[in-house]
């Protein structure tokens, strides 16, 4: 019995898998902010090279993976695949527990697989400049890291509760030559509006995002990136399900769950949607999504159009959402306090075609500690989300006497999470659960919003 399943690099896969080919049915489309018409591509050209928006709309079942990108993918893919026989001892279960693990990417997690393809289409286009937002700082760290692959600068707007919390992820974007600043910030109209009228404001992605994408709509050689959500970041991220689909067919397994954390969607969407391809022609699998019950986007938000950030700037897209101006609790998982999700992420659960879990904070990083001491690898906080699913499959497949087989991924290493470890020690992580009139007052404010 292999503990770890290593692939050939020469089986790395070449070319992405585009879901938009397998949904149950077609994404409603993005509407421009300001007419509430059917977004054009000409719309998304201040922020996005076309080969990204290409490939947001894209109809192709595969598209190529650029040289230069497979290249820098070179340095860390492909990623191991474990068998957790240590975690499978300790809960004594029938299940065969497998986990992907994308925590060797220099950056520490699965966000350099699409920072660095869209380094290169923006570099490719004559951009000079990034912007991007960061919640747990990983994102950014990657897109800090990516860009310097491919001679571009880079500016990322960080979310200032996490700023506080996580100070080396901030240091670890200025030795990528990135500049961090903690949003709200006094550099964006929307930061400075923000902080007159609170200037304690935590912070949130959504703020965060108002704030890069202003930054790069006023500036002609800037572009914007989208660490999640959108549908090329989950098609980039498709590396991670198809190799972890090649390396169990080397084992002669297959999954009965695919499970993933999920803040936007984009590594639930890598490794989850690869199987999506096979349950469309009929195959059982399942796929499920594990959020905070904090931030409850998939299992208590509405499914309607919103807008991805708080000044109403991005596209409005038909997603699971709290509302936009939804600032939720400074849970230590950063990277999933996000107001919506991905469409194609949000299509799936609406369809019944996968199934959302949350979890308290609490229950989340104890399952992160009986992990990190069964299988040695200390998860980030938005991994422990994942790893409290795998461990509750495990646990219902010992109490049916089934033999599960369950597949998550281990979407990033929490060695610049301690503090978070820290607090957890010290029994100060309060478990958050947004009461039913905390939804109804957020929602209540979509409800203002003409489109449906
Ligand atoms: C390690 C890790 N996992 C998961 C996430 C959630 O993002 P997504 O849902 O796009 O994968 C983040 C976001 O920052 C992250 O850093």
């Amino acid at each position: 019995m292999e503990r770890v399943i290593t692939l050939d690099p020469q089986k790395m896969p070449k070319e992405w898998y585009n879901a938009l080919v397998d949904l149950p049915k077609p994404l409603e489309p993005p509407l421009n902010p300001a007419t509430g018409k059917p977004l054009t591509p000409q719309d998304l050209a201040p922020l996005f090279p076309p080969a990204l928006i290409e490939q947001e709309m894209s109809q192709e079942r595969w598209i190529p993976i650029p040289r230069e990108v497979l290249e820098v993918y070179a340095l860390w893919r492909p990623t191991p695949l474990y068998r957790a026989w240590g975690l499978e001892k300790a809960l004594n279960t029938p299940a065969r527990i497998y986990y992907k693990y994308e925590g060797t990417s220099p950056a520490g997690s699965h966000k350099p697989n699409t920072a660095v393809a869209q380094a290169y289409y923006n570099a490719q286009s004559g951009i000079k400049r990034l912007t991007t937002e960061t919640g747990a700082g990983q994102w950014g760290s990657a897109l800090a890291f990516a860009t310097k692959f491919f001679g571009l600068e880079c500016t990322v707007y960080m979310v200032r509760v996490s700023y506080e919390q996580k100070p080396y992820r901030r240091t670890m974007m200025e030795v990528w030559g990135g500049k961090v600043y903690p949003s709200p910030s006094d550099k964006t109209q929307t930061g400075r509006s923000i902080l007159e009228q609170d200037p304690d404001n935590p912070g949130s992605l959504g703020i965060a995002i108002s704030e890069a994408v202003e930054d790069a709509v006023t500036h002609e050689d800037t572009h914007y990136a989208l660490g999640s959500v959108l549908n090329h970041v989950l098609l980039h991220q498709t590396v991670i399900g198809l190799e972890a689909k090649e390396q169990l067919a080397q084992v002669g397994d297959y999954p009965d769950v695919v499970i993933g954390c999920c803040g936007g969607g984009s590594n639930l969407g890598g490794i989850a949607l690869p199987f999506l391809a096979d349950k469309a022609t009929g195959k059982e699998v399942r796929l499920m999504a594990v959020e905070p019950k904090a931030c409850p986007t998939l299992t208590k938000g509405a499914f309607t159009y919103d807008f991805g950030d708080t000044a109403r700037m991005t596209p409005l897209l038909k997603m699971y959402t709290l509302g936009h101006n939804f600032v939720p609790p400074s849970i230590h998982a950063g990277g999933l306090r996000y107001h919506g999700d991905s469409p194609i992420i949000s299509l799936l659960v609406r369809e019944g075609a996968m199934e959302a879990a949350a979890y308290y904070q609490t229950e989340v990083f104890e399952a992160g500690l009986l992990f990190a001491r069964t299988e040695g690898f200390i998860p980030a906080p938005e991994t422990n989300h994942a790893i409290k699913a795998a461990i509750d499959e495990a646990i219902k497949a010992k109490e049916e006497g089934e033999e599960r087989v369950i597949l998550f991924n281990f979407s990033g290493h929490g060695l610049l999470d301690l503090s978070s470890y820290d607090a957890f020690f010290k029994g100060e992580l309060q478990d958050y659960e947004l009461s039913d009139d905390e939804i109804k007052r957020a929602l209540e404010e979509l409800e203002k919003l003409a489109v449906r």
